[in-house]
């Protein structure tokens, strides 16, 4: 199915989530009715993906403006572009040259099994970024294409009475995923010194669409609350094994200019995972919107247990 909207075209490509969007060249100020359009779009398939765009990080900053006020480029970055504080770039050497080989093998270590690595965005925050918009700069040849998962078709796929079950759970969402991160070099200080915890529901309300959504993921979420460890490790794993269910996955293959817009309240994505062992480059920037405080089914909102909501000002500090 394709479908026109003016001159924005609108392609599906998975059953459950993402679209193509074509005929619109985001780099320039968009009429309010192409924005309303995108933000349909968003709402309906959970990404969209642009190709061939000439965006640089201030009309990328100018396009997520129209969508919602910007965040800090990350709690945890120090260094976006110079006079781009809104830019968080995604390029592992910066990390490795940050913190050395620690930073590395840690996230080495947590891929312990086959969904480590599927995250939503900084759902440590109370108040999580509603959406992120990646721009890729540079990408290799072969490998290096993200994930997405919607959260919405996950919980809908649920049996009534596991709904239900889910639909009363509480989570807490941690920065660094464990309680306190192992070891004495500068990433686990930093994390340590500037805990960022929060509790969110297991079931979030999309605050536009009405929606349900599933939301927990392996890269953030600690435990259930109020459950002994044993069941909180059940009900994740039963959730995790939902949320990564490949029919309701997008893949997408980068190309120079390409950007993805993800709803940040309804899907977790996946970093790729097939570039470890290559000598490659891979450099994509990414602004997030600021989101606000998650609702669960029964109206209550997600708790900030230590850190500071995620705004557009640079919170976390290092000796
Ligand atoms: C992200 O987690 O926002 C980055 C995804 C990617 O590097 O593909």
């Amino acid at each position: 199915m394709t479908a026109t909207l003016n001159t924005l075209v609108v392609r599906p490509v998975a059953g459950h989530i993402g679209a193509d969007i074509s005929g619109v060249d985001i780099s320039r100020p968009l009429p309010e009715k192409a924005v309303e359009e995108i933000r349909n779009a968003l709402s309906r398939y959970k990404v969209v993906f642009f190709r061939e765009q000439e965006l640089d990080h201030a009309s990328q900053i100018a396009f997520g403006r129209r969508f919602g006020a910007l965040t800090y480029a990350h709690p945890h970055d120090d260094a976006p572009p110079e006079g781009f504080p809104e830019i968080f770039t995604i390029d592992p050497r910066r990390y490795e040259e940050r913190y050395g080989p620690e930073f590395r093998d840690r996230v080495v270590r947590r891929q312990y099994s086959y969904f480590a690595g599927w995250h939503t965005d900084v759902t440590a925050a109370v108040n999580p970024p509603a959406g992120s918009i990646l721009r890729a700069e540079t990408v290799p040849e072969q490998g290096g294409d993200t994930t997405w998962t919607n959260l919405v078709a996950a919980y809908e796929g649920l049996s009534a009475p596991v709904k239900s079950f889910v639909d009363g759970l509480r989570a807490e969402h941690r920065y660094g995923g464990a309680e306190r991160i192992s070891g004495s070099g500068s990433y686990a200080k930093r994390v340590n010194d500037n805990l960022l915890v929060a509790v969110h529901p297991v079931v979030r309300v999309h605050p536009l669409t009405g929606e349900r959504a599933l939301f927990v993921n392996p890269g953030f979420t600690s435990h259930v609350v109020d459950v002994s460890a044993r069941e909180s490790k059940a009900i994740l794993d039963l959730l995790y094994a939902e949320i990564t269910r490949p029919e309701y996955t997008v893949r997408f293959r980068w190309e120079p200019g390409s950007v993805a817009f993800w709803d940040n309240r309804a899907t977790a994505h996946l970093a790729p995972r097939d570039l470890e062992h290559l000598d490659v480059e891979r450099r994509l920037h990414r602004v997030t919107l600021i989101g606000e405080v998650p609702v669960g089914p029964d109206g209550r909102e997600s708790e900030l247990v230590a850190g500071k909501p995620f705004t557009d000002e640079h919170t976390v500090k290092v000796d």
